[in-house]
């Protein structure tokens, strides 16, 4: 999730491409660069931070160029810092990349073996030599980008320039939107719509395997085959907010809906299918640590916390290693006890939460051996810790977390599976049948999502409730916490999460023909004694909302709504339960009219105690 600009017209292009990146800072804002062909070269700015500090680096630089790129950046490989913000440049080439290169660490070992000196950490720069590689060796612009996008593995949105090529960007993409722009003598890209709505509103949408060569006179598409593509450019009449949140009305919504891609992003690179293995490599775990852990203890705040009771569950399961977890602002008030034979996994989306990285702390203090698990990479948590695995969610805006639950999740998930193969619990084909079910998430949450309008309903019967239960079991149990969390983050219903085998343990008391309770039961080994839950709360007229499998065929006729997730796995059913808990919050904090995105009393980072 980084932005991407471009422009190639008659005007300076800096200022052009400086307002680009001013409307994408919502995908990225840790490093910033510009490069404009000038009369002697290439000319590259770039700086750490948010976009002030590239504008303050323009400051007395007469950049007249009319053609150029520019990159707001969100950091997935190589922290934020200079040589690592994009555009990435080799000899008169300059290259700005979204999307991750699976085999990056392959191609620059190749290269570095002829000499090739990298001068990043990023994945991106090898495209940079690449393509000046081909250039070297007579091919135009075009092909050179053509024969680099051959070797890659992952995905890509990119826009390349040459000085020896001056009048023109080749754009490319695959899996990460590139979108261009066609104005009156001048042409633009962009990785969104906002950013080129200034200009024009005809839009040309690239799609996988295809590259564009702009230039003044338009652009020119061909796929990577060599065929010609010909299609009509398109009429975008959104407002530049509304295109900003990709036409959803709010940035929660949007984000909901982006979890699949969220969740390829996560598994990226991270899975070696042929061989049923994690790349062990990429979890950012000591190898030679793994063998000694006597206990995985995790620790985290809010909806991180709730990833992690997930966590733990999937740790004893597949790992059969002894886990806890616990809220990272209780532990800093005990005398927790660590040993250097833990492995304390710190979640956090931000990795600056205050609390957490005390916590973090303490654990190091006494020679555990810290993993973060964070969004932000770089952040103080990952920086404090002996290792990091970023979830690579890209950016979240709303305050609620969603995206960012759901990757950590499958962090979570792969760092269980890689625990448990490594320790010989898991055999080879019981650790490919569960990354199978991992790599179908993806595809089973995008028909999670074309449920939407069951949430929808749901919320439009009950949000006037001014109270709501969640009860689950097993993996259930988190995702009922989460729903309720969610619920009264962004609505200021009271809810709260129950483990449902307590539910006779007191909260039975509040239920009465006003209770709405959502029980999270889909087909799962928990299913008997949860349903028996739903009798007990119909016995007492409570009125009963199922998170049910899609062939559910009893729990469904019980229950007075349900929001139906598609069969899967029961390893995988978090991932797929806590769509409709989260569709079912927007929709009902948006009916009742609150800030969605930014509810009352809370900040997206917590950094005071
Ligand atoms: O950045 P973190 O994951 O450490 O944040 C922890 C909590 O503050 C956070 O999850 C909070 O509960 C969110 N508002 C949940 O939507």
């Amino acid at each position: 999730m980084c932005g991407i600009v471009g422009y190639v017209g008659p005007r300076v292009a800096a200022p052009i491409l400086l307002e680009g990146l001013r409307r994408l800072e919502y995908r990225g804002y840790d490093s910033a660069g510009l490069a404009i062909q000038a009369t002697n070269g290439l000319e590259v700015v770039r700086s750490v931070g948010k976009l002030d500090n590239l504008s303050r680096a323009l400051e007395g630089r007469s950049l007249l160029g009319t053609v150029g790129i520019g990159h707001t950046r969100w950091a997935t490989h190589g922290r934020p810092s200079e040589p690592n913000a994009h555009p990435l440049v080799s000899g008169d080439v300059a290259v700005v990349h979204n999307g991750i290169i699976e085999n990056h660490v392959a191609l620059r070992r190749r290269l570095e073996a002829e000499g090739v000196v990298f001068k990043s950490d990023t994945d991106s720069e090898i495209l940079a030599h690449l393509v000046h590689r081909a250039l070297e060796r007579g091919a135009s612009l075009f092909e050179a980008v053509k024969a680099t996008l051959g070797f890659l593995q992952g995905t890509y949105g990119i826009a390349v320039l040459a000085g020896r090529q001056p009048d023109r960007i080749v754009v490319a993409k695959n899996a990460s939107p590139l979108v261009i722009g066609l104005g009156e003598g001048e042409t633009l890209c962009g990785s969104d719509i906002p950013a080129l709505l200034g200009h024009t509103r005809q839009m040309l949408f690239l799609e996988d395997g295809e590259l564009a060569e702009l230039t003044t006179g338009g652009a020119r598409v061909e796929t990577l085959e060599g065929q010609l593509v010909s299609r009509a450019p398109r009429r975008i009449d959104w407002s530049p907010t509304q295109a900003e949140k990709s036409g959803f009305k709010h940035f929660m919504l949007k984000e909901i809906f982006e979890q699949p891609r969220a969740v390829e992003d996560t598994l990226r690179g991270r899975i070696r299918v042929a061989a049923g293995e994690i790349e062990g490599a990429e979890l950012g775990l000591d190898p030679a640590f793994i063998d000694n852990i006597d206990r995985v203890y995790f620790l985290a705040c809010g909806t991180s916390y709730h990833a992690t009771i997930a966590g733990r569950y999937w740790i004893e399961q597949l790992a059969r290693l002894p886990a806890q977890t616990e809220i990272a602002s209780e532990v800093r008030l005990r005398s927790p006890v660590f040993t250097p034979r833990d492995l304390v996994v710190a979640v956090s989306q931000s990795g600056e939460t205050v609390d957490t990285l005390a916590a973090v702390r303490t654990a190091r203090e006494a020679g555990a051996y810290v993993l973060a698990i964070a969004n932000v990479v770089d952040s103080m948590i990952p920086r404090a810790s002996n290792g990091a695995l970023y979830t690579h969610a890209g950016p979240e805006i709303g305050v609620a977390s969603t995206k960012c639950f759901t990757t950590q999740l499958v962090a979570l998930l792969l760092l269980a599976i890689h625990l448990g193969r490594r320790r010989g619990v898991l055999d080879a084909s019981s650790t490919a049948s569960a990354l199978e079910a991992l790599m179908a998430v993806p595809s089973l949450m995008r028909r999670s999502l074309e449920r939407s309008d069951e949430a929808y309903e749901v919320a439009r019967r009950w949000h006037n409730a001014r109270h709501m239960l969640f009860l689950g079991r097993g993996l259930g149990y988190p995702i009922a916490l989460e729903g309720a969390l969610k619920l009264k983050e962004i609505s200021y219903a009271h809810a709260e999460g129950y483990a449902a085998g307590e539910m006779k343990h007191g909260p039975i008391a509040l239920i009465d023909d006003e209770m709405p309770v959502v029980v999270v039961m889909p087909h799962d080994r928990h299913y008997e004694k949860t349903l028996a839950n739903v009798q007990e709360v119909r016995a007492r007229d409570g009125r009963v909302i199922a998170v049910v499998s899609e062939s559910d065929q009893v729990a469904s006729t019980l229950a007075e709504q349900v929001l139906r997730i598609p069969d899967a796995p029961e390893l995988v059913q978090p991932l797929l339960s806590v769509i409709p808990l989260q569709l079912l919050a927007y929709y009902f904090a948006d009916l009742k009219g609150t800030d969605v995105d930014q509810p009352r009393n809370l900040a997206k980072v917590v950094t005071v105690e």
